[in-house]
């Protein structure tokens, strides 16, 4: 199997960064195709701790090519602060690829998401504030900046010429701050990001198809998840790219029968950072349980993440979008203090039954979760011994807890991680690239 897509089956934040850093081992290339520095994946090497916003998690493993693909939003500035905190921290970015076609974040792009959040009024979306929308939004509109152009003076100046100007009307007509930038500034701003990273820039879908016809092993790596999706998740409260497996293809620029394996990661319970309806949320004591003993915490905003129990219903509308071939559960160690577990596997929305996730925001919001009781493993600790003796180790109630979640998936769980660190991986399939 030369290439596998890494998907979050939620709403983010399920643990995507450690799935990927643990089979980045055998990989040669690992591929953001989508999303921007929104994402926050975090991976823990021993006492090394790194939190990666725009990079892909492959810069942690030397000797890796990490590449950042045409379906991607890349703030350079940001990007190259990044890459200090790679390097403080141990890690090289020799490998490291941008696409020509990866559309660039400017700094007015961040003051347009903070005024759009002012005109949303009572129902803002919760964005990270890092210029995700506005990037996307002039991408379709065929007014954005791309790495390429960093590359090509007369190409810049002729984009400068006529985006800028735009733009401060944009930002004066939103009450959005001043733009800070003369043409020449910009030019100037944007040729030293040219300098810095311009070794990096290439076509990176000629060197994603060649390096899998070379028969070598590719990880694309998601950002977001599943019900962020800017067309199949709880718009308009999703981000702006297509975070599901689909999504690889235009991202990364490979053809669809290229993609041989999906990767669903699915959190033992559910988060949700940001507005927006979530069926299974908790409240009060019983939430604030749960975030802190999860460290349910947001990587890029600091925000406390909403938390709740496990829906499938969720989950089975991912694995409808993405061909789930393989399941990862993680976070499973952090239900170890309670004992009964409730998993949402149908939703009854005004007096109906229904086993699949509405697309009406409205009609979801009054979802009431239908539960099926789980008994829980409340007071397992031993880590420790899972790690030595693998699956067989675990509590009979947390086994079933897994076989549950296959069930209701119809897909195996290759994967259960108990712990946050790359050692406290449980892997029931191991050949991940024959
Ligand atoms: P991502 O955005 O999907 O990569 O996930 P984040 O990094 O934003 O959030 C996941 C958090 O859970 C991080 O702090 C991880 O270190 C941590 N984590 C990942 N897997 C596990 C696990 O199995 N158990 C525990 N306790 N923590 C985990
Ligand atoms: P990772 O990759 C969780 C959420 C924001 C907001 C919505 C839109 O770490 O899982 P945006 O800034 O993208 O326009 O915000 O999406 N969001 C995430 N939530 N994990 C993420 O990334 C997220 N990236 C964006 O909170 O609700
Ligand atoms: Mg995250």
């Amino acid at each position: 199997m030369p290439s596998l897509a890494v998907i979050g089956s939620q709403w983010g934040d399920e643990g995507k960064g450690k799935i990927i850093d643990y089979l980045d081992e055998g990989a040669d290339l690992i591929v953001r195709f989508q999303g921007g520095n929104n994402a926050g994946h975090t991976i823990i090497v021993g006492d090394r701790v790194f939190k990666l916003h725009g990079l892909p998690s492959g810069v942690v493993r030397p000797g890796k090519l990490a590449v950042i693909g045409n379906g991607t939003v890349v703030n350079m500035e940001d990007l190259l602060g990044e890459i200090a905190h790679v390097e403080e921290a141990g890690g090289s970015v020799d490998g490291l690829r941008i696409s020509d076609s990866a559309a660039l974040i400017m700094d007015y792009h961040e003051k347009l998401d903070g005024a759009e959040e002012k005109y949303r009024g009572k129902k803002p979306v919760g964005t990270t504030k890092k210029g995700i929308g506005p990037t996307y939004q002039d991408k379709i509109s065929r007014i954005g900046f791309r790495a390429g152009d960093l590359l090509e003076e007369d190409t810049l100046r002729e984009k400068i010429a006529m985006v800028l100007p735009y733009k401060k009307d944009m930002l004066a007509l939103m009450e959005a701050g001043e733009c800070g930038y003369t043409a020449e500034s910009l030019f100037e701003k944007m040729t030293s990001w040219g300098k810095k990273l311009g070794k990096y820039i290439c076509d990176t879908s000629v060197l994603v198809n060649e390096s899998l016809d070379a028969g070598k092993n590719v990880l694309f790596e998601g950002a977001q998840g599943a019900m962020l999706d800017i067309d199949h998740g709880t718009y308009p409260f999703v981000t702006s790219s297509a975070t599901m497996a689909g999504g690889v293809c235009t991202g990364a620029g490979i053809a669809p029968n290229r993609l041989d394996g999906v990767m669903g990661v699915v959190k033992a319970y559910t988060t949700r950072v940001g507005e927006g309806p979530f069926v299974t949320e908790l409240r009060g004591e019983e939430e604030k349980k749960l975030q802190i003993k999860g460290g349910e915490f947001g990587v890029t905003t600091g925000r406390g993440r909403r938390c709740g129990w496990l829906d499938l219903v969720v989950v089975n509308h991912a694995n409808r979008l993405c061909g789930f071939s393989s399941i990862a559960v993680t976070k499973i160690d952090v239900l170890n203090d309670y004992e009964v577990l409730p998993v949402c596997t149908e939703y009854e929305i005004d007096g109906v039954r229904t086993k699949y996730f509405p697309g009406s925001v409205r009609k979801l919001e009054r979802a009431k979760p239908i539960y099926t009781e789980m008994k829980g493993w409340k007071g397992w600790n031993d880590t420790e011994a899972v790690v030595k003796g693998g699956y067989d180790e675990l509590p009979r109630e947390m086994k079933d807890y897994i076989a549950f979640i296959e069930k209701e998936l119809k897909t195996p769980v290759d994967i259960v991680s108990v712990g946050p660190d790359r050692d406290q991986t449980i892997d029931r399939r191991k050949n991940w690239w024959n």
